[in-house]
């Protein structure tokens, strides 16, 4: 078991990695019972799946059997018809603020549960057993939720911290490999982060990760939490600037995601990958990176059977279309919009001073290459 501590004062917690961890849930999660059954939220596909029943069973061993509320999955649940379902169903089964409402799934679920558990009686715990690559890299940790709204992803949500985050890699073996690809899109971007070593291991192990090495995987979240649970500790709210590292490939990715009408032809991941390879020929284009380099991280990426370029991402919009969805970016400010760029690997800075009609030109040019 690894154990990651999120250090956040009176909001800290703990990210438990373990193979194996839902046939243990009920000890574990015992001292976090209240006088009610345990609620757990989940999805459809989610709740089709062995391990929902594992959980399910190792409540059931130590309390009263838990109940159980079942979304529909998919992007679509994280809207306000949706909250509005999940608050009613939780106030109706009389949650209180110090019950634990444990969300059971990707990060759609954990999003919208921990938006939920944010608002629900001024505020309820909420436990994180993310079942996605992605969930279990990123976005379990670190307490952003959020729905979507009619003008954008995430514009409505709040800073709400798990009280705990419960990993098993085991629960992977279900996920469908398009979804574990895009889901270690977001682990190599720990690397080009801040960490080169960590990129040259996911150079070496990648491929064992994605066919199933149980032993790449299990390192390769517990250095991302731990990647991610130091930045979220730095700057929980994202004000000095160093969790926006975390967004590294993401102005570009949102781009490309707004072209894609945010729809499965292009997933989350798989646009921070394309996104995160033009900001590295980007970053080329300005002088601040080598092309080697750039080429070394666009290959890779390809390896994984990730986009890592517009044409590779099925992106054909002008640049000035791609800036345009840029533009309502909810990082922009004053005006601007800054980009993560970079040296070179593990040398991503926040650049405030890019001119996005250069951006254009840029996006112009690769998408003629
Ligand atoms: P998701 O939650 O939609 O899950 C992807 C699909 O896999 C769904 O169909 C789901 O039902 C299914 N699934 C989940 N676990 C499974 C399993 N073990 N076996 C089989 N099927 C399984 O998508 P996601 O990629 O996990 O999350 C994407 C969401 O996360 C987006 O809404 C994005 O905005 C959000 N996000 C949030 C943060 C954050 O910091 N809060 C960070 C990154 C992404
Ligand atoms: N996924 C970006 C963040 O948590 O800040």
């Amino acid at each position: 078991m690894t154990t990651v501590p999120v250090s956040l004062g009176e909001r800290s917690y703990e990210v438990r990695v373990e193979p194996g961890l839902l046939e243990r849930a009920g000890e574990v999660l015992e001292p976090y019972a209240g006088k009610r059954p345990f609620v757990i939220v989940t999805d459809e596909n989610v709740a089709a799946q062995p391990f929902f029943w594992t959980l399910y069973n190792a409540l059931s061993s130590v309390g009263p059997a838990p109940q159980v509320i079942k979304l529909p999955p998919g992007e679509s649940t994280k809207s306000w018809s949706q909250l509005e379902t999940l608050t009613d169903r939780l106030i109706e089964l009389g949650v209180e603020r110090s019950d634990h409402v444990i969300a059971l799934g990707g990060g759609v679920i954990g999003d919208l549960v921990g938006f939920a558990a944010s608002v629900v009686k001024r505020g309820c715990n909420f436990i994180q057993i993310p079942t996605t690559l992605l969930a279990q890299v990123d976005s379990s940790v670190g307490g952003k939720t959020a729905i979507n709204s009619r003008a954008g992803k995430n514009l409505i949500g709040a800073f709400h911290q798990p009280a705990l985050v419960l990993i098993d890699p085991d629960t992977l073996d279900t996920l469908p490999p398009r979804e574990t690809r895009a889901g270690y899109a977001e682990i190599v971007k720990y690397g080009l982060i801040d960490d080169p070593d960590f990129f040259g291991w996911c150079e070496a192990n990648g491929t064992a990760l994605l066919n199933g090495s149980g032993a790449a995987r299990e390192y390769a979240i517990a250095k991302s939490v731990a990647a991610k649970a130091a930045i979220v500790s730095e700057d929980e709210r994202e004000t000095t600037g160093r969790r926006a590292l975390l967004n590294l490939g993401h102005t570009f990715g949102h781009a490309l995601e707004a072209d894609t009408g945010f729809s499965d032809r292009l997933l989350h991941g798989e646009a921070v990958a394309a996104g995160m390879a033009l900001a590295f020929a980007y970053s080329v284009r300005r002088g601040e990176c080598s092309g080697q380099e750039a080429g070394r991280i666009a290959g890779h990426l390809r390896t994984a059977g990730l986009p890592a370029s517009l044409a590779d991402a099925g992106v054909s919009a002008s640049g000035e279309t791609l800036v345009g969805y840029m533009l309502h970016d909810k990082k922009m400010a004053g005006g601007t919009l800054p980009f993560l760029l970079a040296r070179g690997i593990g040398q991503t800075y926040l650049a405030k001073n890019v001119d996005l009609a250069d951006v254009a030109a840029f996006l112009d040019e690769s998408r003629d290459r």
